[in-house]
């Protein structure tokens, strides 16, 4: 029987992605099969997001990041760097969390019990 589990994994230590992430640009990874951007809020929070527009696919990582939200080049939806609102639509938000050993982004996967 399959059932739905947060994995998490290691992105890197906190203190150096705070550096590496500038407060206008995300950040592209690939996790676990996932496209997803770190982005950093105007408080200096990181924050994970499906690097995907629902408008018509593009990279978000290719926009850049203001006012709490990162912005599709495309055709400018925009959305919220926390909640993934915005564009009277909205994108996937990855929970984050600060473990021993770094930084880890958590993703929903169908796991086998
Ligand atoms: S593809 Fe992102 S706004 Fe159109």
């Amino acid at each position: 029987m399959f059932t739905r589990k947060i994995k998490w994994y290691r992105i890197g230590a906190k203190s150096d992605l705070l550096v590496e992430i500038p407060p206008n640009k995300p950040k592209a990874y690939s996790i676990a099969g996932k496209n997803i951007i770190l982005c950093k809020t105007e408080d200096g929070e990181l924050t994970a997001l499906i690097d995907k527009c629902p408008h018509q696919g593009k990279r978000l990582s290719d926009g850049w990041c203001e006012e709490n939200k990162v912005v599709c080049p495309y055709h400018r939806y925009s959305f919220d760097l926390k909640t993934g609102l915005g564009s009277g639509t909205g994108i996937d938000v990855f929970p984050l969390s600060e473990r021993e050993g770094g930084l880890y982004v958590g993703i929903n996967r169908w796991v086998w019990f």
